[in-house]
């Protein structure tokens, strides 16, 4: 029988709680091919140099034969366009350009920046509810449900939808988990939600046509400049991406966030004594404990050279971004959790035309959560390490972290 590669070992999910030492194996060979004939990228320049290619595509057409494959997490609504992130210049220049229109700079560039204090309200709330208690998983609790209320509130999902819309959110990650059954049955699962969130997105279009808010949605219904307004069809794809990308990615960083700080007892501390430094500290989780390990949706659509080896056109590509984060060839010191890193061009948020359009959002959720999770909670202290991970290899993160501690301080008082 053929020695598992370092990738088949990476894909184990024996090796989820700790990845790093086979993604330094791993870039002892910048490009190595798969017996499948995937091709599996791992070091800094090299990935960058990928990312920026426009002889790469993200538009799964484009591969042959990639049909019984396992459908990408941002596959899309029945019936409804790709998604951009699976789309390759110019179609996604011109819809990517039109959804960040109303998101952020220079045409709305307070959309974002703006949720901080309300987001402040929504961490505070959560972290009211651990009172009473002297252990509290952070996931369940904590990490998973702000960034759905987040993405609610940016695309004007109503109050009172919320608890079905976290439904649908939550059933879609779930479909996407190999442990939680068969992979037709979870597709059955996903069809049926992308059903009815497709119906229920389009019901809401409707309503926000009728009565436009300051949200998102409302937003790109009423744009009136250039190739606008947005499709009905592209709406559509664009909501449920956005759910789609921007939640369990959130999670993952808030909970390794948290993870990383219980074991970097003295950069807690000084978390505590020192808020300002969650701007550096959160860049430096993205590079360490990144939520997206790999992009895995990549096809060459030419021969490519890379490091000396050429990729022929139609082969997968996979770029392993978190060994490229942690490229001794690109940061000093690479395994060291260092939030006082300067230069940290990690790659968190992938690069080139798709480099994620909600970064901002995330940044910002981050920065609110962990400083309040840090100045609250009263000796906290992991109750499992490692805790128990997601079986996922792309979006990496634990599936329950939980947290003892001895008491809740009160909330600050709200800034007027
Ligand atoms: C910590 C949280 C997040 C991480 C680590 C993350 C990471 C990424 C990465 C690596 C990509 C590149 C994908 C590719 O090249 O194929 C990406 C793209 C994207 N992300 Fe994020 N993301 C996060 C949060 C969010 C949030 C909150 C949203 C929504 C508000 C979002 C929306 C998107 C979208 C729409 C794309 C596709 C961009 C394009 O194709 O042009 N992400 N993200």
């Amino acid at each position: 029988m053929a020695q598992a590669s370092v990738y088949d070992r990476v894909l184990d999910p024996a090796s989820r709680a700790d990845p790093f030492p086979l993604y330094a194996e791993m870039r002892e060979n910048p490009v190595t091919r798969e017996d499948d004939g995937t091709y599996v990228i791992s070091t800094y320049d090299e990935i960058v140099a990928l990312l920026h290619d426009p002889r790469i595509s993200s538009d799964p057409r484009n591969r042959p034969g990639g049909d019984g494959a396992e459908p990408a997490l941002e596959e899309g609504l029945p019936g409804v366009p790709l998604p951009f992130i699976l789309r390759d210049p110019p179609g996604h220049d011109r819809l990517r350009a039109l959804a960040m229109r109303q998101f952020g700079p220079p045409h709305t560039p307070g959309r974002v920046e703006g949720l901080r204090s309300w987001l402040t309200e929504i961490a505070t709330g959560l972290i009211d509810n651990f009172a009473g208690k002297n252990q509290v998983d952070i996931v369940d609790e904590f990490a998973y449900p702000l960034p759905v209320t987040a993405i609610c509130k940016v695309l004007g999902v109503p109050l009172e939808d919320q608890p079905r819309f976290r439904g649908w959110a939550d059933a879609i990650v779930d479909s996407i988990d190999p442990t939680t059954g068969p992979f037709a049955e979870r597709m059955r699962r996903r069809g049926q939600v992308n059903a009815e969130l497709g119906q229920y997105f389009s019901d809401l279009a409707d309503a926000h046509a009728r009565q436009p808010g300051d949200d998102l949605i409302s937003g790109w219904l009423t744009d009136t400049g250039d190739g606008a307004p947005m499709s009905r069809e592209d709406l559509l794809s664009t909501a449920d991406l956005l759910i789609v990308a921007g939640h369990e990615t959130t999670v993952n960083l808030i909970t390794n966030g948290m993870l990383t700080l219980l074991r970097h007892p003295d950069v807690l501390d000084r978390l505590k004594r020192e808020p300002g430094m969650i701007i550096g500290l959160v860049e430096e989780l993205l590079r360490y404990e990144p939520p997206v390990q790999m992009l895995t949706t990549r096809t060459a659509l030419a021969d490519i050279n890379v490091d000396g080896t050429v990729i022929p056109e139609g082969s997968p590509v996979i770029l392993v971004l978190a060994a490229g984060s942690r490229d001794p060839g690109h940061f000093p010191d690479p395994d060291r959790f260092d939030p006082d890193r300067t230069n940290n061009k990690h790659l968190g948020y992938g690069g080139g035309v798709h480099y994620c359009f909600g970064a901002p959002l995330a940044r910002i959720e981050t920065q609110v959560a962990l400083p309040e999770l840090a100045r609250r909670l009263v000796n906290p202290r992991l109750v499992a390490d490692p805790p128990p991970y997601r079986p996922n290899p792309v979006l990496r993160g634990p599936r329950h972290l939980l947290i003892g501690y001895d008491a809740v301080l009160p909330a600050a008082e709200p800034v007027p």
